[in-house]
């Protein structure tokens, strides 16, 4: 077999301007799962993949799903005599926008300032999907190992039929290694190994206290409002500290150096005085220990209240959880202290959401680990970081449970500029690049001789 590095770097730079443009195609596309009047885009977006997979010259193509589930695209370069397969993850389906109007272009309109691409799933994970693609182009549909691409549209929903999926289609699967395209790097030019992702799980939390609303002056005092017992409830969720005062849940410790405080405030947008929560370092606090939210609550909004008791509400309570936890277990014990913090005897029901991602730890050693270690230093001009997330992809315990052989790399194109979720989501293109260089270059480095 010819060297697969040759004229590697020169390929891959001929191969990115097609690749943006397709990216902002697919940005384009508003594949909001989660949100039903978006399944139709969703629909069009995993087409879209598929016929960028057809164009990037793959043997195979199909479009598949689970019952109830999100399309997810799978295609196949089916490996040359001797070579190993690589599985190469993304998903293609988005989060809602959180009101276009706050955007400074349009989330669905790609816009380019300042060296960064703008616009909802231009980072997550519509980057990761045409990292994929580009490094498949910059091969010219022969990569030197076996490449299975896997594109799923539900992980933003928390991958609820990934697992019915992976069964299913157990075989088209199987992998020797496997490249979640799906994180971040802490720096435009550090490259970043992932090896520590927290897990998620939510409850939504009912709390109701009468029958029907009832005026608030001729009850009000002996009688409460199930809006208060709610908030007493939720405040319950934290100790004086801001530590998380579930009982018994997992924490673990981090030797990684400390973020820079003000820098950490900065991305994160905290206002001037606000306080950090918790202890510990930031790459502790966030990697490591549990955090948890309330997402959102229904109640009579404020410009139609009136003078009357609420009689119910309820909230949306979501769980970051550290590796070392089990999911269940954690979305247990959460539950059961909601039900026990409940004042004045309302009555509560605690209902657990069906998205579900456990934590995880990676071992980063192992042949792949150094391969990914050669490659992205190479592409990067600057050596690897194992690093770990606050966030979570279901996919990957998933993945390492059914291919327990597989060797898992997590990397990724965002930074922590990117505003993952948020207004104004944006790529840095140049880091794009590199990044797409890195994983051509994995691709050569995990050839056997
Ligand atoms: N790509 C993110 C995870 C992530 C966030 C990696 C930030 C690196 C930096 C992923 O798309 C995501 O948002 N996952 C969800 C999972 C959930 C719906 C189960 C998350 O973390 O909220
Ligand atoms: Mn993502
Ligand atoms: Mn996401």
């Amino acid at each position: 077999m010819p060297d697969p590095r040759e004229n590697l770097a020169a390929a891959v730079t001929d191969a990115l301007p097609a690749a943006r443009a397709d990216l902002e195609r697919l940005v384009r596309i508003p594949s909001i799962w989660a949100d039903p009047a978006h399944a139709e885009d969703t629909r069009r977006s995993a087409e879209t993949v598929a016929e960028l997979a057809r164009a990037a010259g793959a043997a195979a193509v199909q479009i598949v799903a689970a019952e109830g589930g999100a399309p997810a695209v799978v295609a196949q370069w089916p490996a040359p005599e001797g070579q190993p397969t690589v599985l190469l993850y993304a998903h293609h389906d988005v989060q809602p926008t959180g009101g276009d109007e706050h955007w400074t272009s349009p989330p669905f309109e790609p816009t380019e300032r300042d060296g960064r691409l703008y616009g909802r799933g231009a980072a997550d994970d519509k980057a990761g999907v045409m990292t994929h693609l580009a490094v498949l182009r910059a091969y010219q549909g022969h990569p030197p190992v076996g490449v299975t691409l896997f594109i799923e549209g539900e992980e933003e929903s928390g991958s609820p039929t990934l697992p019915a999926l992976l069964r299913s289609h157990h075989e088209l699967l199987t992998a020797d290694v496997i490249v979640i395209a799906d994180a971040a790097n802490p720096a435009v030019d550090v490259p970043a190994l992932t090896t520590s992702l927290r897990g998620l799980v939510d409850v939504t939390v009912e709390v109701a206290m009468l029958e029907r609303p009832v005026h608030s002056g001729v009850y009000g005092g002996p009688v409460g409002d199930a809006l208060t017992a709610l908030c007493t409830t939720l405040g319950a969720l934290h100790d004086a500290k801001g530590e998380v005062a579930i009982p018994g849940l997992a924490r673990g410790h981090s030797d990684a150096p400390d973020m820079d405080e003000a820098t950490f405030r900065s991305d994160a947008g905290l206002l001037d005085g606000v306080e950090l929560l918790g202890t510990g370092t930031l790459p502790e606090r966030t990697w490591l220990k549990p955090a948890v939210a309330v997402l959102g609550i229904d109640a009579p909004r404020v410009a139609e209240a009136s003078n009357v008791l609420v009689p119910r509400a309820r909230a949306m309570v979501s769980m970051r959880i550290a590796p070392g936890e089990d999911a269940l277990a954690a979305q247990r014990a959460l539950a059961a202290h909601l039900e026990s913090h409940v004042p004045w005897g309302a009555q509560v029901t605690v209902t657990p959401g069906p998205g579900i991602a456990e934590p995880f730890t990676l071992d980063g050693t192992g042949a792949a680990y150094d391969a990914a270690r050669r490659a992205f230093s190479e592409a990067y001009g600057n050596a690897a970081v194992e690093t770990g997330i606050g966030g979570s992809i279901p996919f990957i315990a998933e993945f390492a449970r059914t291919f327990p052989g597989a060797a898992v790399l997590v990397t990724g194109v965002g930074d922590p500029a990117s505003r993952w979720h948020g207004i104004d989501e944006s790529l840095h293109l140049e880091m794009f690049g590199k990044g797409v260089l890195a994983e051509a270059l994995l691709l050569a480095e995990l050839t056997r001789p």
